[in-house]
């Protein structure tokens, strides 16, 4: 994959305010969802707004190299996939490479455990540290055979030709990723097989199933499907990703004189916390023309600057709003008062560290965060600029980047080449909406 050069920064000049509409590229989840969904329908799925971004090609790829054939993406995004049915797939003739993508790597085991064939599954340097005992132990419950590093982490080595067996699992943590992971494998498994979330989690994985055709009952916090049926190809239309949404929200809410419409994004009750923590620190964001597109509801969001407060962030609220912290942890920077985070120690396994990675760049910045084994302390003060270590994490680089708009000093920002992981054009975007940004290197 395009390994990131760490040479690669962005320089952000202090101030200006984000104005216009502004459309962010397609959302990352149901990009993988459509990709891996579509290869295993029985027919032809057309995708469109499929997100480009590294990640979501690295599950193309895999696809491909099993044997798939998937046309695209053309530079809007379409994708054709001639599906191949739930057996169709081939042993790929090289390891499957996963870059940064946990969602890739950890969907994907469930789905190898089912398959005839081995396969193993390699990742860049983040990936390779983040924890995959958490897919592992219960795919080996169902049968599944999956050798890792004895840190637990990739490369995986996946064996094929297993019988796996339905199992009713409940999750120690709340994780889309390894629910999804336990239901894909179910899709190959003998009877049912159940997982139960500690908190709800985004339901992509559900909501595409029956898309496909596929029968999975959602009771409560419990989501069951049985193994052994059939993928029908579909039509998916990928909204904008509310996660890349999130970098404009806290962009227009903190820079003074903003108004933004952000258009087509997904707003699924299971990935709206972020909205919900912005209203609760008095942000002013309009939910507009809400619509539902294949499955899936979006809307329009218009986003005009307030003055924010520090909150006690709900932690029922966590899971909702998981990939939205570092965004969010700079709109707490420039907040009036406090802001408390507790709940939220997934954030510590993502691409980086994120509260680490987020209280030394803030601290780096003059803001007074201290970092706690579950979450975060922030009290704002003067935030003057400085130069931030995103530690390739797309997500740290982009929250900074919106940060230098309430910021005194320039910001400078290492190795940001990960953001082409899930937000290809960032840079030229964020220009447009009238931020003074550039690359270096
Ligand atoms: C994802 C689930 C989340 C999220 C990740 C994408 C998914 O991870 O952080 O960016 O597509 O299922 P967890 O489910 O592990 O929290």
């Amino acid at each position: 994959m395009g390994h990131a050069s760490a040479a690669l920064q962005f320089i952000v000049q202090p101030g200006g305010h984000l104005q216009g509409r502004v459309r962010v590229p397609g959302d990352k989840s149901i990009s993988h969802r459509s990709i891996m969904l579509g290869s295993l329908a029985d027919g032809t799925t057309h995708v469109s707004g499929f997100l480009q971004g590294e990640d979501c090609l690295c599950t193309l790829k895999a696809f491909r190299s099993m044997g798939v054939d998937i046309e695209g993406p053309s530079a809007s995004g379409e994708v054709t996939i001639h599906g191949v049915g739930l057996h169709g797939l081939q042993a790929p003739s090289t390891d499957l490479d996963m870059g940064n993508s946990g969602t890739s790597m950890r969907l994907m085991s469930g789905l190898m455990s089912g398959q005839a064939f081995d396969v193993r599954m390699t990742g860049d340097a983040s990936l390779s540290k983040r924890p995959m005992k958490r897919v592992t132990v219960p795919l080996a419950s169902m049968g599944a055979v999956i050798e890792a590093t004895s840190a637990g982490t990739p490369p995986l080595l996946v064996r094929g030709g297993k019988a796996l067996q339905g199992i009713d699992y409940a999750m120690p943590m709340a994780s889309a990723q390894v629910k999804s992971s336990l239901l894909l494998a179910g899709l190959y498994a003998a009877g049912e097989t159940s997982v139960t979330e500690p908190a709800p989690t985004r339901d992509h994985t559900e909501r595409m199933l029956r898309g496909f055709g596929y029968e999975v009952v959602t009771e409560g916090n419990r989501i069951r499907l049985q193994g052994g049926g059939r993928l029908t190809a579909t039509t998916i239309d990928v909204p904008s990703d509310i996660s890349s949404a999130a970098f404009f929200m806290v962009g227009a809410s903190i820079a003074e004189g903003s108004d933004l419409i952000i258009e087509h994004v997904g707003i699924n009750p299971t990935r709206t916390g972020v909205i919900d923590i912005l209203r609760l620190m008095g942000a002013n964001l309009e939910v507009l023309n809400e619509r539902e597109v294949g499955g899936e509801p979006v809307a329009d969001i218009r986003v005009r600057s307030s003055a924010l407060q520090g909150i006690q962030i709900p932690e029922h609220l966590v899971p909702l709003a998981i990939d939205e912290f570092p965004a969010l942890f700079i709109a707490a920077a420039f907040a009036q008062g406090q802001t408390v985070l507790t709940g939220a120690e997934e954030l510590r396994v993502k691409e980086s560290d994120r509260i680490q990675v987020m209280a030394d760049g803030l601290i780096a910045c003059g803001v007074d965060a201290q970092p706690t084994p579950d979450g975060i302390v922030i009290n704002p003060g003067n935030f003057s600029g400085g130069t931030i270590e995103s530690h390739g994490d797309h997500r740290i680089a982009m929250s900074f980047a919106m940060a230098a708009l309430r910021a005194t000093q320039p910001i400078t920002i290492n190795d940001c080449a990960n953001v082409n992981t899930s937000f290809p054009g960032f840079v030229e975007l964020a220009a447009t909406a009238g931020m003074n940004i550039r690359t270096v290197g």
